[in-house]
């Protein structure tokens, strides 16, 4: 792993936006894996501005989005397609056909995780994007769910109800299940950018970078990948000691 710790948000996003627009001059046809969340968007607002500035293009790159709530529709505003539409998808270039969302119909979930996963495994993404949960998860592999999973439908835990109940108004109107890529697709990536932020990350992201590799914080599992970078905030990065492989900017 190695940690890069920015002063705030705005440097955090630039860091990250580097990295992919580096790797996106040199591979026009990346194949990108997408995060939501509130940590990705600086980041997206930064790839939007260098698609404007015609730095970089996404005609010819793929996406696969991590996950998606189940119980409510793609088109409400709250689903994760909703979102990214919004944040990203309808600023750039990007074909339609080459965007992956997990799709949430609730008659055919398991034959849809499975067709995912397929898809998953014959396109190895170039760089994941990643946030992380207050509790730890990343993507929606909740604390407890076994680190070999594949994409699979979980019962989210009731602090990521809460922590998502600002997006949704009250705690009750957050979808309780939801449909994510399990811990095995998301190591399936060259590299993995992890961003964080502020100081409700800070437990989360030591426990990431320093505790046991634990199923209870799955997030630990990062430590094994072979190109992991984690840009963090002072605030995110204020229980980590300043050793390892660290970069401070
Ligand atoms: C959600 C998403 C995760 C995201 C996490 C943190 O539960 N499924 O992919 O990383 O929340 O969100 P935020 O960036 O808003 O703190």
């Amino acid at each position: 792993m190695e940690i890069y710790k920015m002063k705030d948000y705005e440097d955090v996003s630039k860091k990250a936006a580097s990295f992919i627009i580096k790797d996106l001059i040199l591979k026009p046809n990346l194949i990108l894996g997408l995060a939501t969340g509130s940590s990705p968007l600086g980041l997206y607002r930064n790839l939007i501005e260098a698609y404007e500035d015609d730095i970089i293009s996404f005609k010819d790159v793929m996406t696969f989005n991590l996950d998606e709530y189940i119980g409510i529709p793609r088109d409400h505003p709250q689903s994760y397609f909703s979102f990214m539409h919004e944040h990203l998808f309808r600023h750039i270039d990007i074909d339609e056909a080459n965007i992956n969302i997990p799709n949430n119909d609730l008659d055919q979930l398991d034959k849809l995780a499975m067709e995912y996963d397929e898809r998953l495994f014959g396109h190895q993404r170039d760089i994941q994007i990643l946030g992380i949960g207050s509790n730890g998860h990343i993507g929606f592999n909740e604390p407890g769910t076994p680190l070999g999973n594949e994409t699979f439908v979980v019962e989210l835990n009731d602090q990521t109800r809460r922590d998502n109940a600002r997006f949704f108004g009250s705690f009750d109107d957050v979808p309780k299940y939801a449909i994510t890529m399990g811990i095995k697709n998301i190591m399936y990536s060259k590299k993995i950018v992890l961003i964080a932020s502020g100081k409700h990350k800070a437990e989360a992201v030591y426990k990431m970078v320093y505790g046991d590799i634990d199923k209870q914080v799955p997030a630990s599992i990062l430590q094994l990948h072979p190109d992991c970078r984690v840009v963090v905030d002072e605030a995110a990065a204020s229980l980590l000691r300043m050793d390892g492989n660290y970069k401070n900017f």
